[in-house]
């Protein structure tokens, strides 16, 4: 990968979307805002534009792209088959936050599908990645914009910090609504009569899924460590995630046995730069710096504070975070699995 010397920041205005256009149709990498999370895009028609993304990422080769389309008509050429269930999904929850996994037409690149005989296809709701998307006139691949790793960013600052230098542009579209990944779904099942199978939680709810396209069945691996030697579903869930460079520890237990436990933790780690990655509400009992990440009954408020608080711990030189854990309903489910991996799986009973 060549270094570069500036990455250009541009509004979300038509000048900056016709410049990101032009750009991405020239194989450049362009950083997008989209309502879950920012993106690392590239040409998804053009396998050399997208095996540049991995260079750029640090992203290991076997871990599989998603291509994102403004319009149904662009799904069709990707795909060998659409089942009915995914038509369902498509017309209940697209254009959102949801990613479904369909065996690949050969019109996608070897490199955008990491060799799988499958494509991720999603259709963004942000309408800054909508307007690129049809203003570069082909779907584009793109992954979070983070480097390999670290925790997906949700504004256009936390691209330049990972990605300054090493990608031609970033369009600001202020903060991700959303705030973690999609729902990816594997619909492969279902062209044999089976189930759709949620491979990662987001902003698309199990129950909303279930709502249009009947049974889910939960891959383990969204609340389980991955077992020695398994083969991973989703390439993506067997690598380390979603980490800050602290340690991040998950504590369970009610507001007062969560504080009273970290306030004990801190005293007993003097010499290590302690701090509670909380909710609003806890701030008042703790006795150590607090990160928050939304509040405690809300889990869309917590989805949109994660990976900000996670970058935080990291400008602050924290060295240990306890983690009030989250609940699992809704697209808390999603804040659950993204925590669990940036805890690796460490998680304690207050
Ligand atoms: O919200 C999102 O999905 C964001 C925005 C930019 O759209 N994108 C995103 O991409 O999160 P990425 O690459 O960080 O995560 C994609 C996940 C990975 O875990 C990858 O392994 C999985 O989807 N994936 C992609 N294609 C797949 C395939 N054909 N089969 C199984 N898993 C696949
Ligand atoms: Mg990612």
């Amino acid at each position: 990968m060549e270094e570069r010397k500036q990455t250009l920041l541009l509004g979300s205005d038509a000048e900056g979307i016709a410049q990101a256009a032009r750009l991405l149709r020239e194989s450049e990498l362009v950083g997008i805002p989209t309502e879950t999370v920012y993106g690392l895009a590239a040409d998804a028609l053009n396998g050399t534009a997208a095996a540049r993304i991995f260079a750029a990422k640090g992203r290991p080769q076997d871990n599989p792209l998603i291509v994102h389309i403004a319009s149904l008509s662009e799904w069709e050429p990707l795909v060998r088959e659409l089942p009915a269930q995914a038509v369902r999904l498509a017309e209940a929850y697209w254009p959102g936050p949801l990613t479904m996994i369909l065996p690949r037409s050969g019109r996608v690149p070897e490199a955008v599908s990491a060799g799988l005989p499958t494509v991720a296809v999603r259709m963004p709701s942000h309408p800054v990645a909508r307007a690129i998307i049809e203003a570069a006139d082909r779907p584009l691949a793109a992954p979070s914009a983070n480097r390999s790793g670290s925790p997906s960013p949700t504004t256009a600052a936390h691209v330049l910090a990972d990605m300054e230098g090493r990608i031609a542009a970033v369009v600001d579209g202020g903060p991700c609504s959303v705030g973690v990944e999609s729902t990816v779904v594997d619909l492969t099942p279902t062209l044999q009569g089976g189930p759709v199978r949620l491979l990662r939680p987001g902003g698309i709810t199990v129950p909303q899924l279930e709502a249009a396209a009947g049974t889910v069945v939960i891959d383990p691996a969204v609340t389980d460590r991955l077992a020695e030697g398994a083969v991973a579903s989703s390439p993506g869930m067997k690598y380390k995630h979603y980490a800050p460079q602290a340690q991040v520890i998950i504590v369970r237990g009610d507001p007062e046995h969560y504080a009273a436990y970290v306030n004990r933790r801190a005293q007993e780690e003097p010499d290590r730069h302690v701090a509670a990655l909380c909710f609003e509400e806890d701030r008042p009992r703790l006795q150590v710096p607090c990160v928050m990440y939304g509040r405690r009954d809300d889990p869309s408020s917590q989805a949109r504070g994660l990976f900000d608080a996670m970058r935080r711990l990291d400008a602050d030189g924290i060295d240990v975070a306890y983690a009030a854990c989250p609940g699992q309903g809704g697209v808390g489910l999603a804040v659950y699995n993204r925590l669990l991996r940036a805890a690796a799986f460490t998680i304690v009973d207050a």
